[in-house]
């Protein structure tokens, strides 16, 4: 058994759960990570696409590299990380899922209120009227608004449509934040996992639930920059660690 029997008795007596979850839970689907992407944008640095600027100066070129990883994105599926945290959110009281992923697969698996802390790349609106209901399909489909530059705008406004994500010097949503923070706090087992926990403030929820007195617990391939802060570490992949973990909640709830 890989989960101590602090934890499981913690887990038995939670009323409030909560997970933070980031990138490492989407290695197994096979998503690409910001470094990772292939072809014709691997000549291009991150940073130099998720921002403001680099958006305005060049649309088409921001508005495609994101068509591109949708498309890749589109082509995985949750794995079964994802499927057990999603069979954990009716196993308490509370369960509040935090994610820094923008890939939109916690909700595919069927996590349901999902808060995202860096937006999420299949939802897109328009930086002049804020519309936000223009599907994430390729210029054709936005002729409507009568431009025909190979860039996507508006229906309504022909304003320049991005993606809905939290770019390089950008605040993250201060709603979804103070949820994050408030479920944090309020829990009482957290979960940290396939996180790096390098960015802020992010990496800051499971310290503000180590010091409100929740049981805190790291998943990871490898410890974190938080994982001495942690009650507990367990290494391995997200997707075998968490089915197992599930296992082990259903046997000790009953
Ligand atoms: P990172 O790429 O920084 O970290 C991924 C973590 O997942 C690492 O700690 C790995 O050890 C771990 N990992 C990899 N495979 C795993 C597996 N199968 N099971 C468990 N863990 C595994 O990703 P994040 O921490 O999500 O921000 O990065 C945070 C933010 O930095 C991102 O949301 C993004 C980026 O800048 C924005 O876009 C705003």
């Amino acid at each position: 058994m890989m989960f101590s029997d602090r934890l499981l008795d913690r887990l038995s007596r939670a009323r409030r759960v909560a997970v933070l979850t980031g990138a490492g839970i989407s290695a197994e689907s096979g998503v690409p990570t910001f470094r990772d992407v292939e072809g014709l944008w691997q000549r291009f640095k991150p940073e130099e696409l998720a921002n403001v600027e680099a958006f305005l100066d060049n649309p088409e070129l921001v508005q495609g590299w994101y068509s591109h990883r949708r498309s890749l994105v589109s082509e995985t599926a949750p794995n079964p990380g994802h499927d057990a945290l999603a069979r954990m959110q009716d196993m308490f009281d509370s369960f509040t899922l935090i994610t820094q992923n923008v890939d939109n697969l916690h909700q595919r698996a069927g996590s349901r209120d999902v808060i995202e802390l860096h937006g999420n790349i299949m939802r897109s609106y328009c930086i002049d009227c804020g519309a936000d209901d223009v599907a994430n399909d390729d210029v054709a489909d936005v002729a409507g608004a009568g431009v025909d530059d190979g860039i996507r705008r508006c229906r309504s406004c022909g304003g320049l449509i991005r993606p809905d994500v939290v770019w390089f010097g950008e605040m993250l949503p201060q709603d979804a934040f103070a949820e994050a923070e408030s479920a944090a706090f309020a829990s009482d087992v957290f979960f940290s996992v396939g996180t790096s926990a390098a960015v802020y403030p992010a990496a800051a929820l499971p310290l503000t639930a180590v010091e409100n007195g929740a049981y805190t617990v790291e998943i990871n391939i490898e410890e974190s920059n938080i994982a001495m802060y942690m009650d507990e570490v367990i290494s391995g992949r997200a997707g075998e660690v968490l089915p197992q973990l599930l296992d082990s909640i259903e046997s000790v709830r009953g």
